[in-house]
């Protein structure tokens, strides 16, 4: 199976689905909206090919999503694994890769949606928090559920003592899910 990763920004968990050794799928290619991401230079390590597009260079979502497309066939892609991307999807990508888009996001959806989940989960003095890997559909993170992994959030942790014990469950989590996924 080949596979892209879309990320934004860091990429560990990106990192963490190519230091995977259960993981039986190739990332083919990396898609990049941010020049300076530094995913990128991760990429690089790995020797996986990344597009990198800049969206104020397209006059519309279509436009780039098409763009995007034509990359991901080239390479033989049939699932994208989002990975700190930071862009909603549109109707173009959801209807080319329908069920075949799949997001990781550091809270337990439903609750907690959209930017800087584990701040919102901090903030709201929740006691249990976690991560969700879900289907992509329309909405910001309100796709059908694949898993999910809760943690309690101790009176002594920090936002971040907390961001780094839900990015170890993230990065252990989303290559085990990606497997089930694709194998079932
Ligand atoms: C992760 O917490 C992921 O759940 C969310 O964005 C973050 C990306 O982190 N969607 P990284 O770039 O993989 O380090």
């Amino acid at each position: 199976v080949k596979a892209a990763v879309f990320a934004s920004g860091t990429g560990s968990n990106f990192a963490a689905i190519m230091e995977s050794e259960e993981l039986d799928c190739d990332i083919v290619l990396l898609v990049c909206d941010k020049q300076e991401a530094s995913v990128l230079e991760k990429a690089e390590k790995y020797n996986v090919p990344a597009f990198v597009f800049n969206p104020k260079d397209f006059s519309s979502k279509a436009d780039y999503e098409n763009e995007i497309i034509a990359k991901l066939q080239e390479a033989g892609v049939t699932w994208i694994f989002l990975a700190g991307y930071m862009r909603i999807v549109g109707p173009t990508l959801l209807q080319t890769f329908d069920r075949k888009i799949v997001n990781i996001h550091p809270s337990l959806l439903p609750a907690f949606p959209g930017v800087d989940a584990i701040g919102q989960a901090y903030k709201a003095g929740a006691k249990t928090t976690g991560v969700t890997v879900h289907f992509i559909d329309a909405g910001i993170d309100t796709g059908p559920i694949i898993a999910q992994e809760s943690l309690d959030i101790h009176s002594d942790d920090t936002e971040e003592t907390l961001k780094q014990r839900i990015q170890k469950i993230e990065h252990e989590l989303y290559p085990r899910v990606i497997n089930q996924l694709l194998y079932r």
